[in-house]
């Protein structure tokens, strides 16, 4: 079903890599919504990915860029203002990689270069991507920008490793920076923090499998989906939500609230 929620807006969506993504979903959402975006992703996520099917799909085109290099998103952001014909309205940043979690590191076991890579790509790309954009002036006013996080910012979920790390520096990068863009050019910065949804990177956490099944147990909803989340983001992304920032906002089935849900209290009650 589409509202036009995103009708004559213009965005740029980082981090769609396969079908699964949730910055695919977002960009089919995006689309159905009347928005008009470029694609991103690093330049062999696009070699290895599905970018140009989604490409294809939505009717954008696709402008690589690795989200820690400056000269990229500088490239990135002139080329997506001429090619989408003005300013930006709304930004998506999905993206999110750490080496210690993919090479089975343990948290108390850190390769530092590779803590510092996954930083620099999990959270530190979200200040430069928000830099560029401010310093070129690149947001329309009620522009939007959201970024995606996870639980692991606030409580300790041990597989999650030096990702935890990266999701808390994100989202106070969304805070500190959303103080500044909301101040000078009235654009609004978010997190939103999602369910454990089954993607690429996802799916890199060691137990994952077991990590999904007891976070839709204890949710009283259940885990919110790569196609929840979409839905989310494009509120966000709408004329409808223009004084909600600084925020992280839980889209997770109500999971973070819960102290203990009646099917996980099953599993430990004594049946004799
Ligand atoms: N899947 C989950 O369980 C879950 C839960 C909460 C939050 N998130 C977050 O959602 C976001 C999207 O992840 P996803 O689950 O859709 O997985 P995904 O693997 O489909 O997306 C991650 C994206 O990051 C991109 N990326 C990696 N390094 C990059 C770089 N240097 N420059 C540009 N892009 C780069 C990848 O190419 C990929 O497209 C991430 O921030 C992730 O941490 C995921």
């Amino acid at each position: 079903m589409s509202y036009n929620l995103l009708k004559g807006k213009r965005g740029i969506i980082f981090g769609a890599l396969d079908e699964n993504s949730i910055a695919w979903k977002t960009a089919i959402r995006a689309h159905e919504e009347g928005g008009a975006f470029v694609l991103t992703n690093a330049p062999v996520s696009i070699r290895m990915g599905q970018i140009d099917q989604l490409a294809k799909i939505t009717g954008s085109e696709v402008i690589p860029a690795d989200a820690t290099s400056e000269d990229d998103l500088k490239n990135l952001v002139e080329k997506s203002m001429e090619i989408l014909g003005g300013k930006i309205d709304f930004v998506l940043h999905s993206i999110g990689m750490s080496i210690n979690v993919r090479k089975g590191k343990h948290y108390t076991d850190q390769n530092y270069a590779w803590t510092q890579k996954g930083t620099d790509v999990s959270a530190i790309s979200f200040h430069k991507v928000m830099q560029t954009l401010y310093k070129s002036d690149a947001m329309n006013e009620w522009g939007s920008i959201v970024a995606l996080s996870y639980m692991a910012a606030q409580r300790v979920f041990p597989d999650y490793n030096d990702m935890a790390d990266n999701k808390a520096y994100l989202e106070s990068v969304a805070r500190s920076f959303g103080y500044f863009f909301g101040r000078d050019k009235k654009v609004r910065v978010n997190t939103i923090s999602q369910s454990p949804t089954a993607t690429t990177a996802g799916s890199g956490v060691k137990g994952f499998d077991g990590f999904i099944a007891y976070a839709e147990k204890m949710s009283p909803l259940g885990n919110a989906s790569a196609i929840d989340c979409a839905n989310y983001t494009i509120t966000l992304f709408s004329d409808l939500t223009k004084r909600v920032t600084l925020q992280n906002l839980y889209n997770d089935g109500g999971f973070s609230n819960m102290g203990v849900s009646d099917a996980v209290m099953e599993a430990f009650i004594d049946k004799q």
